[in-house]
């Protein structure tokens, strides 16, 4: 079965068997018939994946539906959304509703479902701050278990769900901690920046949504045009001694604070200096607005993506002594 639309990446894929399941039962039913040792992986909006070759399984689309106010307490209203609700559909109807908390995650392209596996983050915000809870299915025994927000280990990105419970749950549902009364968080400069040039200056929580979407438009490339999942690697995190050494030979480093002697890098501006933002070979290649986005201009396969990560890890690694990981999930 041909399953290149199902991933934003747009790399021609085939998956032995698949199935799309819009319930509990439905997911329980497809387990219980599912041939032994097959194995199966669960796909949402497709986003963060890529297939590196056909897979020899099952892919299981989840397509849980559901937006419902779960329940009001003093200013938080806790909203609860189906898994397989669009992730940015779903944060503009908080916002509808005069919800605050989801503004600065507005445009990240994927499903509810997946939000929690990586913490997604972006403009000063991550789910981290406004999660409350989620239902998974846990696939060894059956049983629905809850995860309330120190159960999910939430890192940047990073949670339970990507490392030590990897393939053990399918995510159901989530419910997110929203409030009626507004704590706007515009400290990323771009937000800012955006505003000013729109003459806001008393911004509401969907201006501050139009602004990152208008901020996103502007670098990230559009899946529909150029096939991507985003930011290919992670910002790296380094002892902040490195740093001091690295930035005595870069002085424009860009840098953050990650806890105690540690410090945040941006991957983007070390893939540049290594020179490779905007290289293109045949289909495929490095955005060159964005040097953390890694593109297929159509035709490319996964292995020539994945060799080109490789390539960028080995040179940013010879240049600053830094070693990349990959945000995308590898299959
Ligand atoms: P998929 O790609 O379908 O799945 C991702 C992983 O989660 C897979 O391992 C899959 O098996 C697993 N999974 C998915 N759903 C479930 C479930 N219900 N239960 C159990 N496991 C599940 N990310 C950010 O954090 N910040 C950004 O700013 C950002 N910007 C992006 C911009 C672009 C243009 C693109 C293409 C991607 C961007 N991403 C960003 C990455 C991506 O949007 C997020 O990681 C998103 O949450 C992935 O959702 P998905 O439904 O597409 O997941
Ligand atoms: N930079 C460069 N060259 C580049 C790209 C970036 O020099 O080609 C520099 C920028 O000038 C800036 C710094 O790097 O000084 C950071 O750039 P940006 O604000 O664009 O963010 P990022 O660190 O590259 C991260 C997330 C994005 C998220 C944005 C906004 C990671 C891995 N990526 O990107 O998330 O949207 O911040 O918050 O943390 C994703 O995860 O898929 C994703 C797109």
């Amino acid at each position: 079965i041909d399953i290149t639309s199902c991933t934003t990446f747009g790399i021609a894929v085939k998956a032995a068997q698949f199935a799309v399941f819009s319930s509990v039962d439905e997911l329980k039913l497809i387990l219980s018939q599912k041939e032994e040792g097959i194995p199966f992986m669960i796909l949402g909006g497709g986003s963060n994946v890529l297939f590196t070759k056909d897979f020899e399984g099952l892919i299981l689309k989840n397509e849980i539906l559901g937006f419902e106010i779960a329940e009001k307490a003093g200013d938080s209203v806790y909203v609860k959304a189906g898994a397989g609700e669009n992730w940015h559909s779903f944060v503009i109807r908080t916002i509808g509703l005069n919800l605050g908390g989801l503004e600065n995650l507005s445009l990240i392209p994927g499903n509810v479902g997946a939000s929690p596996m990586q913490n997604i983050g972006a403009y000063g915000r991550e789910i981290k701050d406004v999660f409350h809870s989620l239902e998974a299915y846990h696939i060894a025994t059956g049983e629905i278990h809850t995860f309330y927000n120190k159960d999910c280990e939430f890192g940047y990105r990073e949670s339970v769900f990507k490392n030590k419970y990897k393939n053990q749950y399918v995510i159901l549902n989530v419910t997110y901690k929203l409030s009626r009364t507004h704590q706007l968080n515009t400290s990323y400069g771009a937000i800012e920046e955006e505003l000013k040039k729109q003459g806001i200056t008393s911004p509401t929580i969907k201006d501050v949504s139009n602004a990152v979407i208008a901020i996103r438009k502007s670098k990230l490339p559009d899946p529909k045009e150029i096939g991507n999942a985003g930011s290919f690697f992670k910002n790296p995190v380094i002892a902040i001694t490195h740093y001091e050494q690295l930035k005595a030979t870069f002085p424009d480093i860009p840098s953050y604070p990650a806890g105690e002697g540690m410090i945040k890098l941006a991957a983007g501006w070390l893939i540049e200096r290594a020179g490779w933002k905007g290289k293109t070979f045949d289909q495929y290649g490095v955005h060159k607005l964005q040097a953390l986005v890694l593109v297929n201009y159509g035709g490319a396969s996964g292995n020539e993506i994945y060799h080109l990560s490789r390539q960028i890890i080995e040179s940013v690694r010879q240049l600053f002594g830094v070693t990349l990981e990959r945000e995308v999930n590898i299959i």
